[in-house]
Order: C-alpha cells, then sequence, then structure tokens
C-alpha cells in the first residue's frame, strides 16, 4: 500500500502544496522548523487520522485561517483510494473516501494503515497516559473501525453527564434518574472500549515480545492494562473478562462513586481514566526502564504495529519515520532499517544524511523542503 500524491491547502506552513511521491522509499529533508514533521503529521492524519503532534484538529490549521483541506491519493494492491479532510471548526470536519461524505468516522477509515515512529513516541513511556491513551486507540482504530465510533459516542455521553453534574452544584440530595441512564450507556459503552483495548493489546504482544527480546538479550517484556473498573490485568489474561462481566463491574463502581462524581462535578472512573504499563522482567518500565530500555519496548511496539497489521489484513502499512534515526544507537538504528521489510513505503524525515548507510541513500528519493514567504514548499533534490 502506499500514497501517491497529496494536496494540503492551509495545513499548518504548508499554504498551498501538491506534491506526488513516485517512490517507495522517500526522504524529506530540510532545516529545523520548515515542514517536515507537519507533512508527515498530515498523511497519518488523511490515511488514518491519527495526528502526530496536534492533540486537537484546529492545530492543524495555518495560523490565521479558518479552513484547512488535506487531499490525497493511495493505492492498495491496485485499486486507488482518495481521501479528503475538510477542517473548518467548529463545524465538524468533513470527510470523503473516493468523494462520497462520510458522516462516521468507522465509514472514513478505509484500510490504508500508517504506522508513525517519532521523537516524542521515545516518550511514550514517561509521557502522561493521556499520551498511551491516544497511541493505542489510534493503533486499535485503524484495525477495528467501531471502536473509533465508540470513543466519540461515548466521549458525548459523558459530557453530557459532566454538564449535569456541574448544574447540580455539589447538591448530593438530588437524585436524578438522568444520572442512572447516562451511568448505564457508559457502562456498556465503555466497557466494550476497555475489553477491544486489552484484547489489541494481546495481540500485539504476542509480535512485540519476539521482537523486544531480540534486540534486548532476552530480557521479558509484559503489558498490564491499568484500569478504574476493573483490577489491573495482565493482557495475556483478557481471557476471564467478558465484555458484560466489565459493564457490571462498571456500573456497580459508578454506583459507588455517585456522591464523589457529584461533589467533584466529574467523571472520576471509566476507560477515560485507564493507563498502560509495560513491564520488564517483572520491573514497571515507567519507574525504573534506562532511556535505551525504553526505547527498546517504543521500538518493538511499533514493529509490532506493522506485523499485526500485516497478519490481519495482509497489506503492508506505510511506514512514517520523524527524526528517529537520529535519536537511536547504532544497534536500534539497524534493527529499525533491518526490521523494516522492503515492502513496506517509507517515508523518513531527517535534518540531514549523515544517519543513513550508503546503500539506503542509494534507493531513495530526497526531497528538500524549505519555508518561504507564501509558507512551505517542496523541491526534488
Ligand atoms: N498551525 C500552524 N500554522 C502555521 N505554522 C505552523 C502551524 N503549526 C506549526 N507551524 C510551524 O511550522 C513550522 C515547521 O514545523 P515542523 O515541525 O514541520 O518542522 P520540522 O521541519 O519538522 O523541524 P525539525 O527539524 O525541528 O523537527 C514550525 O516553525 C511551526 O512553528
Ligand atoms: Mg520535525
Amino acid at each position: 500500500m502506499e500514497i501517491n500524491n497529496i494536496k494540503l491547502t492551509n495545513f499548518r506552513n504548508y499554504t498551498d502544496l501538491s506534491l506526488t511521491f513516485d517512490a517507495d522509499k522517500i526522504l524529506l529533508t530540510g532545516k529545523n522548523a520548515q515542514g517536515k514533521t507537519n507533512l508527515l503529521e498530515a498523511i497519518s492524519y488523511l490515511a488514518s487520522l491519527k495526528t502526530i503532534k496536534a492533540k486537537q484538529d484546529n492545530e492543524l490549521i495555518k495560523w490565521g485561517e479558518n479552513i484547512s483541506k488535506i487531499q490525497g491519493s493511495f493505492t492498495k494492491h491496485s485499486s486507488e483510494t482518495l481521501l479528503e479532510i475538510t477542517l473548518n471548526p467548529p463545524k465538524k470536519k468533513i470527510l470523503k473516501v473516493n468523494e462520497i461524505k462520510k458522516n462516521k468516522t468507522s465509514e472514513y477509515l478505509s484500510n490504508i494503515y500508517t504506522v508513525s515512529f517519532s521523537t516524542s513516541d521515545l516518550l511514550l513511556l514517561k509521557g502522561n497516559p493521556e499520551d498511551r491513551r491516544s497511541w493505542l486507540d489510534g493503533a486499535v482504530s485503524s484495525l477495528y473501525p467501531a471502536h473509533a465510533d465508540r470513543i466519540s459516542k461515548y466521549n458525548k455521553i459523558r459530557v453530557q453527564k459532566n454538564n449535569f453534574l456541574k448544574s447540580l452544584n455539589g447538591n448530593i440530595k438530588i437524585n436524578n434518574p438522568l444520572l442512572d441512564v447516562w451511568n448505564e450507556q457508559l457502562a456498556i459503552t465503555g466497557s466494550n472500549i476497555i475489553l477491544l483495548r486489552i484484547n489489541f493489546l494481546k495481540e500485539l504482544l504476542k509480535y512485540a515480545k519476539l521482537k523486544h527480546s531480540y534486540i534486548s538479550l532476552k530480557e521479558k517484556l509484559s503489558i498490564l492494562y491499568d484500569s478504574s473498573i476493573i483490577d489491573t490485568i495482565n493482557v495475556e489474561n483478557i481471557d476471564e473478562y467478558t465484555s458484560k462481566k466489565i459493564a457490571e463491574n462498571f456500573y456497580q463502581k459508578l454506583e459507588q462513586k455517585k456522591t464523589e462524581e457529584i461533589i467533584r462535578a466529574q467523571s472520576v472512573v471509566g476507560p477515560h481514566r485507564d493507563d498502560i504499563s509495560f513491564y520488564i522482567d517483572e520491573i514497571d518500565s515507567k519507574k525504573f526502564a534506562s532511556q535505551g530500555q525504553q526505547r527498546t519496548i517504543v521500538l518493538a511496539l511499533k514493529l509490532a504495529e506493522t506485523e499485526l497489521i500485516k497478519a490481519k489484513t495482509g497489506y503492508n502499512a506505510i511506514l512514517l519515520l520523524d527524526d528517529v534515526l537520529a535519536e537511536l544507537d547504532d544497534i536500534r538504528q539497524t534493527y529499525l532499517l533491518n526490521g523494516i521489510e522492503e515492502k513496506h513505503q517509507t517515508i523518513i524525515t531527517s535534518v540531514d544524511t549523515l544517519h543513513f548507510d550508503k546503500r539506503y541513500l542509494e534507493n531513495v528519493k530526497i526531497y528538500k523542503i524549505i519555508q518561504n514567504e507564501k509558507g512551505a514548499d517542496i523541491i526534488s533534490a
């Protein structure tokens, strides 16, 4: 699978860009702050609605502008898919596949898979739970698009419930059946979100373990899902859980927390509060792993993600590597470049070509990105 071309209008520092990718191995070079990461983000967002840096869609629109458009064409096997996103907040974003408007995120996600790996991912373990949830939900949604719809539904109900909690002004005596209705809906939607997250992590771990033990010389990786609803569980033991069981726990938890939620005027339990921990040989990597050990885990996870996509769908994801080579030592660099099969279209950004070996550079198409008065522009180097 590959991206053939992209067109950007008022996307970050691009005013108007039209670019054709006629290669499998692409290197985007340019000085700092020219637009390299922005271009990767545009590709990732268009293909799979996953951002690289932005936490909110409006960060993607060029400063001083109201509307941004991203268009592009992708090929999988031999069929072409045209994708288009128009951002015009506060209106809902418009998503189109082959020029047909799609109302649900799940209908937009069209089996175009990207896996991105950036310097900020190297901080995935040290970062906050929100970053880990966002990586996880993005990865789950591209394989199981219904997950994205469930998350939007869950968040919508949660916002309505929170507004209601605020309107109670901390008055715990008011017993409103509306709260029970919302809690029931949250329990049903939320339990499916949790179950799919854990099942995905279990599948991912199978591949990540192999990758990880290979580079770390036999350290053992495990993943725990830290939930506010069920006990912290090792994802390999998910079989004892069913959606019904999680939903029951969820509802009970919400009952127990009712007073606290009214006093704090917010939803204090649910998948929006959950987190993941990565353990190496029974040790919590968040607290104790060295920088190198953390990098190995993240690298193993990213390579595992591409293998899982291949195993589940038969497609080779497009790999978007943002500046990571400079950050990895020789062993991990070689491992990354060797771990990527030839068949993947790979788009890498780098300030210069110093970190690439000659053989890699011989087969790669290089584009240079320069920011001028009008916005960022690209020249074929
Ligand atoms: N919404 C936006 N509108 C306009 N400019 C933006 C927007 N968001 C980011 N920028 C600017 O785009 C420029 C390029 O950012 P980008 O992260 O793509 O740089 P880069 O080429 O990857 O640099 P580095 O090598 O330092 O990683 C930055 O100067 C940033 O301030
Ligand atoms: Mg960058």
